[in-house]
């Protein structure tokens, strides 16, 4: 039923229950392609260099970084697994690759790193919901 699925993660505990939640669907439903991806924030131009080389290494370092505990917690799946780090506004970023990639269902949390307390759907899952070209499962 789907067959590319795309996974969004921002480090925090509620993308952590998605993951979780994203590769045991993906166990049961064998897709062809498992496709995990992280967002950071695009670089200020003014910085000027070598600031701006700096926080580019640390920005993608902490992306990165993301993404690595993601694939950990994924483990092994009957699938091949991708990964993206992406420069740009997380939810436009997600709506590009499910474009670019074809995914039929994009998996992510209800709330992420995000510190208003209260807050039922983050600026992010929002987003996605309302532009996303496939299904959203929201993990919450
Ligand atoms: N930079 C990102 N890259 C990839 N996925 C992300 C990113 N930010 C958020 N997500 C995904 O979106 C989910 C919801 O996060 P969202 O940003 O909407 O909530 P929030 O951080 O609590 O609120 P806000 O960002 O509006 O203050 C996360 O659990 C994660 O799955
Ligand atoms: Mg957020």
């Amino acid at each position: 039923m789907f067959e590319r699925i795309l996974l969004a993660v921002d480090g925090s505990e509620h993308a952590l229950h998605a993951t979780r939640k994203a590769a045991e669907l993906a166990r049961l439903m064998k897709p062809r392609e498992f496709r995990i991806v992280v967002a950071y924030d695009p670089i200020p131009l003014y910085l000027g260099e070598p600031n701006m080389q700096i926080a580019i290494t640390n920005r993608k370092g902490e992306a990165e970084e993301v993404l690595n505990m993601a694939l950990r917690e994924v483990g092994e799946l009957p699938c091949e697994i991708h990964t993206e780090l992406l420069e740009g506004d997380s939810a436009s970023a997600i709506i590009e690759v499910a474009n670019t990639r074809k995914s039929d269902l994009i998996v992510m949390g209800s709330r992420g790193l995000g510190r208003l307390a209260g807050l039922l759907l983050g600026s992010t899952s929002q987003k996605v919901v309302a532009h996303a070209p496939c299904p959203v499962l929201i993990v919450r």
